[in-house]
């Protein structure tokens, strides 16, 4: 670390507890890659010190952060604004100054900043999970445009997944445990998306609406590591050979929805796509310019490989 000097832009993730967020080595790699002697710091945030921690970022400077659990929510009333994602799904996971286009600016790259510049712009909250996952089935050719998706889950994750399929024309049908959360999201992002088809089905009985979607996809922490057996899925409803299966978790990446979906001859996709993505989405907000997905990936592949020989995820 002796080459960081004080004027290295900075960039960090905010959480408690954030130990084992796997942004610093994604994000490490991407700035390398794009030759940015940036530093992205892991940032611990007791719940108590937001308000003091946002100071901080900016009385420091820091050229933007992402923010993760517990305060995805909290943060939003000390932000200066929101990006209509993030005010949407109510949650924010990326801080960015309301900057021009780095292009506008050739001389003088967003990293770059003077004094000025800081105080005199605004500390904005955006929501880059939605992009990520729409940006990862597209990486993989999918289209959902038109399709009909099973949203397994009514938490902060259903909500960007679900606002993204709607903006991207997907019909969707939500399935839950507490079927009030789910039309809560379906009455939210209908406000937004008045020509969207959204329906709500209580979890697991509603899991038999599978039969008519193209896609589903599992929202809910059920099956992460360590009860990694656990399926938010019925054993006795199959999967067809023409049907894509997504699971928002990536420890383990093959999870015993993905591998009942497997053994049924469905497509697989693990979440390790969608945290790329949201990843490459927010550093691109920073940088101006377009994330090395391919190193990121690489990056976070060979980290969950080591914790997973380390048995510690
Ligand atoms: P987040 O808000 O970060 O997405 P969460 O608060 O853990 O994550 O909740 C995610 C979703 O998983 C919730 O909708 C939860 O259902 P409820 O709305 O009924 O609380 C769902 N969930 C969690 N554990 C579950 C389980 N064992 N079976 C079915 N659904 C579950």
């Amino acid at each position: 670390m002796g080459a960081i000097t004080a004027a290295a832009p900075r960039l960090g993730v905010m959480g408690w507890p954030v130990a084992h967020s796997l942004s610093p080595i994604m994000q490490n790699a991407a700035l390398q890659a794009l030759g940015l002697p940036w530093t992205y710091d892991l940032l611990p945030v007791p719940p108590p010190d937001l308000a003091a921690a946002v100071q901080a970022l900016r009385a420091n400077k820091y050229v933007g952060a992402n923010v993760t659990v517990p305060h995805k929510q909290a943060i939003i009333p000390h932000l200066d604004g929101l990006t209509p994602a993030a005010r949407a799904i109510g949650a924010v996971n990326t801080l960015f100054w309301d900057m021009p286009p780095a292009d506008a600016h050739p001389a003088a790259p967003i990293g770059a900043l003077s004094e000025d510049d800081v105080e005199s712009k605004h500390l904005f909250g955006d929501n880059t999970d939605g992009i990520g996952f729409i940006a990862d089935l597209t990486a993989h050719g999918l289209v959902v445009a038109s399709r009909r998706v099973l949203v397994i889950g009514g938490g902060g994750a259903a909500r960007a997944v679900v606002y993204a399929l709607a903006a991207a024309g997907a019909s969707v049908t939500i399935v839950n445990r507490t079927l009030a959360h789910a039309q809560t999201i379906a009455t939210l992002v209908s406000s937004h998306f008045p020509a969207a088809t959204l329906s709500c089905a209580v979890f697991p009985d509603g899991l038999a609406a599978a039969a008519g979607a193209d896609l589903v996809v599992n929202t809910t922490s059920v099956g992460m590591w360590p009860a990694v057996e656990a399926m938010p899925w019925d054993a006795d409803l199959a999967f067809r050979p023409d049907q894509v299966v997504y699971d928002l978790v990536y420890t383990p990446r093959m999870t015993a929805l993905l591998r009942k979906a497997q053994m049924d001859g469905a497509a697989v996709m693990d979440g390790l796509g969608m945290l790329v993505e949201q990843g490459a989405a927010a550093l691109t907000r920073w940088t101006g310019r377009p994330a090395p997905v391919a190193v990121m990936r690489a990056a976070v592949e060979t980290a969950l490989a080591q914790r997973h020989l380390s048995n510690d995820r």
